[in-house]
């Protein structure tokens, strides 16, 4: 088969690392893909946001499967597009991508079948939108409806962060439309964790469960990135839990969905936070999590490819999905200065001794190749160092030793990845 996937990060690094293991896989291309993936696939210069030359290439190259790394594209419409085509592809169409690109969609959508999530309003004006936060107490949640580049949620302690960012949203306008409607959220406490999904209308197969790092700094300091590091399996999340995440929480919004006459197909990655009343959902996505992916497909025994075909053929019902029981830690090794400003093109050494290790893969992200064909920086999150271990202990130890090993001008990383691993 000949695949295409879409995409350039960390997420698309490991999701081309894990293709290229199915024998059922003979070339792969990435648009536009990274340094890393360069190492497995042919990189071509197409923007992931580009459908129409996406669809082009597709084409042209005669590709049996594409897969849709980000949400950008699905929101977009690129599964509609390839469908129109003919050209297969994995991820959902553009009503069903709603449940990212909509967050009051997904939030009605969750509502009305009884899925448990905070509770919300949304709103198209600031004047309605200030009244409900001088009517209520902190804290806050304010979601800017459509996509932001992960920067349209703020966690609000007071009142004066949430007038702040409904501010952003209806009078800055720092996220265009997409900041047009705003929701106001209940605040659920607890400890996040993520499922992703595959989903073939009303059939899912749930991944193993993963946690992820937002904030940039040890200890959750600091502010808000795209992920800071990540670990598969759960161990706060018993299997119990677990279940009941699959059972109230995934089942029934593929059925309220399919209810409506959206036939999803693709990935549904579920955001829950674990309450004292069990899991709610805090946000739904339309494709992987980054970094979860990193720490999740080290961990499957079973074929990827096999899994999203089907998805498309229509024969999910049928599949299964074996895992490794050896636990991953992912570490990611970031720029000095993000999520604000950070330099890019310094030279990236210790790959190779850092990759060679037992159990360790080093997933690029934001990496490119200067004129002479060396690895350099060119994103905020440069790399993502995942390791195997017998235990939780052991992954860490790894996956910080082989950090340890990589180096480049104003690395950093967070230390504590994990960490709350040990303590359960
Ligand atoms: N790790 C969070 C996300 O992928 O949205």
């Amino acid at each position: 088969m000949r695949i295409l996937v879409v995409g350039g990060g960390g997420r698309e690094h490991a999701l081309t690392w894990k293709i290229a293991q199915s024998p059922l896989v003979d070339a792969i291309w990435c648009a536009p893909g990274n340094a890393g993936m360069a190492a497995l696939a042919e990189c071509v210069d197409i923007g992931a946001e580009d459908i129409e030359s996406l669809a082009r290439f597709a084409a042209e190259k005669k590709i049996d499967l594409t897969v849709v790394g980000p949400e950008a594209p699905l929101v977009a419409g690129i599964a509609d597009l390839f469908q129109e085509k003919g050209l297969p592809v994995f991820g959902p169409v553009r009503k069903a991508a709603q449940m990212e690109g909509s967050k009051d969609f997904a939030k009605r959508l969750m509502l009305e079948a009884g899925v448990p999530t905070g509770k919300a309003e949304a709103f198209t004006d600031y004047d309605a939108a200030e009244a409900c936060i001088r009517n209520n107490s902190a804290p806050y949640v304010v979601k800017a409806d459509g996509l932001a580049a992960g920067k349209g949620v703020v966690i609000a302690q007071d009142d004066r962060a949430a007038y702040e960012a409904l501010k952003t949203c209806f009078v800055k306008r720092s996220f265009g439309a997409a900041g047009d409607k705003v929701l106001i959220e209940e605040f659920l406490e607890g400890q996040e964790v993520s499922i992703i999904c595959f989903v073939d209308g009303e059939d899912i197969l749930p991944m193993e469960p993963a946690q992820d790092y937002k904030r940039v700094g040890d200890g959750d300091t600091g502010p808000n990135t795209g992920g800071m590091g990540s670990y598969s399996p759960v161990p706060v999340l018993s299997r119990e839990d677990y279940q009941r995440a699959v059972e109230e929480i995934l089942r029934p919004t593929a059925r309220a969905l399919a209810g409506r006459g959206i036939h999803y197909k693709g990935i549904l990655y579920a955001g829950i936070i674990l309450t004292a009343g069990g899991p709610k959902v805090l946000e739904y996505n339309v494709r992987f999590g980054d970094p979860e992916t990193q720490a999740v497909l080290p961990r499957l025994r079973s074929d990827i490819v096999e899994a999203m075909l089907a998805v498309v053929e229509g024969r999910l019902a049928q599949a299964n999905l074996e895992w490794h029981d050896d636990p991953c830690v992912t570490v990611v090794v970031a720029s000095g200065g993000y999520p604000g400003d950070y330099a890019r093109g310094y030279p990236v050494t210790g790959l190779e001794e850092a990759g060679s290790m037992d159990g360790v893969t080093v997933f690029h992200a934001g990496t490119s190749l200067d004129e002479k064909g060396e690895v350099v920086t060119s994103g905020g999150r440069v790399l993502g160092v995942s390791a195997l271990g017998k235990d939780f202990a052991a992954a860490r130890e790894r996956a910080y030793e082989a950090a340890a090993r990589i180096a480049f001008t104003d690395i950093y990383y967070r230390k504590d990845i994990a960490l709350r691993t040990l303590e359960v």
